[in-house]
């Protein structure tokens, strides 16, 4: 199989994106697995903006430093790209329905659909809470990431 690629697509792409980023990126170095992994958001207010100060922080937490990721707008070339897209939420992900053109050929799936027992949840939007929330992001995308890593091997192994 081509090395896979994964997109994760919030709101504004300097939260909870950037944090799914930074983990799966962490836990496919942990496992040996080399994927393309970027993040993006449905909106355009932080285009060009590093992630939120509080996010940073709560990567650095973990030894992650993404103080030079930037913030950028999803677009339709993005699931012509990408093997799979992940919405972090319901919202996001009904208006990347939307955005997908009819010759996209990525799977475009909620992210929390690959962490059993969380299916059909949203990942809570940390913007206007306390950093504590930033920490919920982490465990929440953590285990995402390691699921998506999980089911990756998977694939390999059969293919
Ligand atoms: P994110 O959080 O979607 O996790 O990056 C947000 C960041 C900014 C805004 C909303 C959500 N905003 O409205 O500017």
């Amino acid at each position: 199989m081509s090395q896979p690629s994964v997109l994760f697509v919030c709101l504004g792409n300097i939260c909870r994106s950037p944090l799914a980023e930074a983990a799966l990126r962490a836990e496919a170095e942990k496992a040996g697995l080399a994927i393309i992994v970027d993040s993006a958001g449905t909106g355009d207010w932080h285009v060009d903006c590093p992630p939120d100060a509080r996010a940073q922080r709560q990567a650095l937490s973990h030894g992650i430093d993404i103080s030079h990721y930037r913030g950028r707008q999803v677009t339709a070339q993005d699931f012509r790209r990408f093997t799979y897209v992940y919405a972090l939420d319901a919202d996001n992900l009904r208006n990347l329905r939307r955005i997908r053109p009819s010759d996209g050929t990525a799977e475009l799936r909620l992210l929390m659909d690959m962490v059993p027992g969380r299916e059909g949840n949203g990942v809570t939007d940390p913007y206007y809470g306390d950093e504590a929330g930033f920490a919920v992001t982490w465990d929440d995308v953590t285990r995402a990431a390691r699921a998506i890593v999980g089911s990756l091997q998977a694939v390999d192994r059969t293919s």
